[in-house]
């Protein structure tokens, strides 16, 4: 009797929980056991210092003590502070073993140690250890290191746009097989696509989730074979640069986080829209990524733009990232160029355009940070000079188009004052990054602008010899517009380039196996979804090297195909 008042009352708590939390009752939906014995993620490195490192890992559970074992025997140990992520969530797109219907907060707990008192260029063994109940959990062993000292030669993986995509896990595998292990890996944005929705980050159930494919623990199959993604960001510390797709929207508790992300307004528009409310949550926020990453901080930019000393490289990290809105000028579309037809009397519901997230112009909080940056000693005495960001300044891409700039507003309203159209413009002659960026890094001496963004492999060199990477052909591309293959833009305005490199330099041919046409004509890029690519910057002979694999052919040899180098 006492047995099935007990059960009555259970069902009764599932059904008010399921409800609750709008979760469907599922065999199991949180299995403690399962959940409290494994990591949420391996451990990743990040912050170097002179003589310290720090050791982020997450779980599922809130730990009773969390640590790292260091030293040549695991001998030494030092205590991780625990926080929680504020934002992560699930909903009914997401891809994991639970069914949601709609956005669902879940639980998921950062632990960070710092590792002290290490010595130049000496790498020692660590593991990470949580607690719960009595139950320890550990990681593997890996390995760790400070910041290498000037002189020493580090070979740098160069990479972005990894989104889930599906050669990202391929790519990473290759990597290391190619490579062995790298000493850092720059990112050039998009980590995943939602940066709130957990599973892309952690545990998507397609296999290729962010953390995953850069730990070796990926699980992506393309055709006949399975990718593990790399082992690398265990060993090496990971600098990470803002995208699109780290910047969430206007949150809500029953959109679909797919529809929040989108949802992204400019600071300026949400504050008269919503003067009494709190601004983040009317207009866009990168909590999600500054909650998971200890980067390098500015002031005043924290971690969101900063410059930081690996080695030989002064690495110079900007937020230069707009929001993305479709090309489209079909009448219900809201795009880069309209707002849709259906929204026009409803100003809380247009997009805004493509409107820029931090200012970059000549006159902005940004740019006077980094001129000053550009001044300074560390920046001047460094042999590497290197500049992040996601937005490339020269492409043959799509998403170079429009200009990087401010959207300029066009109402035109019918005779009785009603709206009839909402349109934006974008001047290219006020294209921020070619306008004020470009010339101060020129000036500078900066010697490779690295970027992603249109998911394409090409590069260009001005005529001072800075040269310009984009190395963003991972896991997909969007294309490369030359020849037929236009850019959606509207119709006779010069603003707007539908082929070619609409900011004048060259896209350079691959210097040792460039692809060819039909015609047997050099192609001065890689944009396929067959093709993955990576590139390797080596600081001990100043060269940038870039590899392609056919996943096609999953026996063959990756191929160098091209080499540069970024120091006279
Ligand atoms: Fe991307
Ligand atoms: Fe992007």
């Amino acid at each position: 009797m006492k047995f099935s008042l007990l059960f009555v009352i259970v069902l009764c708590l599932s059904l008010v929980y399921s409800v609750v939390y709008s979760v469907k009752i599922l065999p199991s939906p949180v299995n403690m056991t399962s959940t409290s014995s494994s990591l949420l993620s391996d451990p990743f490195l990040q912050l170097p210092t002179i003589d310290s490192v720090r050791v982020v890992w997450f779980t599922e559970f809130m730990s009773d003590r969390s640590y790292v074992k260091y030293g040549s025997q695991l001998e030494k140990e030092t205590d991780a502070t625990t926080t929680k992520l504020s934002r992560v969530r699930e909903d009914q797109d997401s891809h994991v073993n639970q069914e949601y219907t709609q956005s669902t907060v879940r639980d998921i707990w950062r632990h960070e140690a710092i590792v002290t008192g290490l010595n130049p260029n000496q790498r020692i063994p660590y593991q990470v250890v949580s607690v719960k109940d009595k139950e320890v959990v550990s990681s593997k062993p890996f390995t760790l290191a400070s910041n290498p000292t000037p002189d020493t030669p580090l070979k740098i993986l160069l990479t972005s746009d990894h989104q889930l995509k599906p050669m990202t896990a391929a790519n990473l595998q290759k990597v290391v097989e190619t490579i062995g292990r790298v000493d850092a890996v720059f990112f050039a944005g998009d980590l995943v696509n939602i940066p709130d929705r957990a599973s892309e980050w952690f545990d998507d159930d397609r296999g290729g989730a962010f953390f995953p494919v850069l730990q070796g623990r990926a699980n992506y199959q393309l055709g006949d074979t399975i990718y593990q993604g790399g082992e690398i960001i265990q060993y090496a510390p990971l600098f990470t640069a803002l995208g699109n797709h780290e910047v969430m929207g206007q949150f809500s508790p029953t959109k679909s986080l797919k529809d929040q992300f989108y949802d992204s307004i400019p600071q300026s528009v949400a504050k008269k829209l919503y003067p009494q409310e709190d601004i983040k949550n009317n207009s866009f926020n990168t909590d999600t990524y500054e909650e998971i990453f200890t980067l390098p901080e500015s002031q005043p930019g924290g971690k969101k733009y900063y410059a930081v000393t690996f080695g030989d490289i002064r690495l110079v990290v900007l937020y230069v990232t707009n929001m993305w809105r479709s090309p489209s000028t079909e009448p219900d579309v809201k795009g880069r160029y309209q707002e849709s037809i259906r929204d026009l009397d409803s100003p809380e519901n247009w997009g805004y355009g493509q409107h820029v997230f931090e200012p970059i112009g000549q006159d902005s909080t940004q740019y006077r940070w980094l001129k000053a940056e550009l001044a300074s000693d560390a920046f001047k005495q460094a042999k590497y000079k290197i500049v992040m960001l996601h937005h490339p300044p020269h492409t043959l891409g799509g998403n170079i188009v429009p200009p990087y700039t401010t959207p300029q507003t066009v109402i035109q309203r019918n005779q009785d004052g009603t709206i009839q159209s909402v349109k934006y413009e974008y001047p290219i002659e006020q294209d921020y990054i070619i306008r004020d960026l470009i010339p101060l890094l020129e000036t500078a001496g900066v010697q490779l602008v690295y970027y992603g963004h249109s998911h394409l492999w090409n590069r260009f060199a001005s005529t001072s010899g800075m040269q310009f990477l984009e190395s963003s052909n991972v896991g997909n591309t969007y294309g490369a517009h030359l020849g037929d293959n236009k850019r959606l833009v509207p119709p006779k305005n010069s603003n707007y380039a539908e082929v070619g490199n609409p900011n004048g330099l060259t896209p350079i041919i691959p210097t040792i196996a460039p692809l060819q046409d039909e015609m047997g004509n050099n192609l001065p890029y890689i944009a396929s979804n067959d093709l993955t690519v990576f590139s390797i910057l080596d600081t001990g002979t100043g060269i940038v090297s870039s590899y392609r694999f056919d996943i096609r052919q999953p026996a063959s040899e990756i191929i160098k195909f091209d080499e540069f180098r970024i120091i006279k």
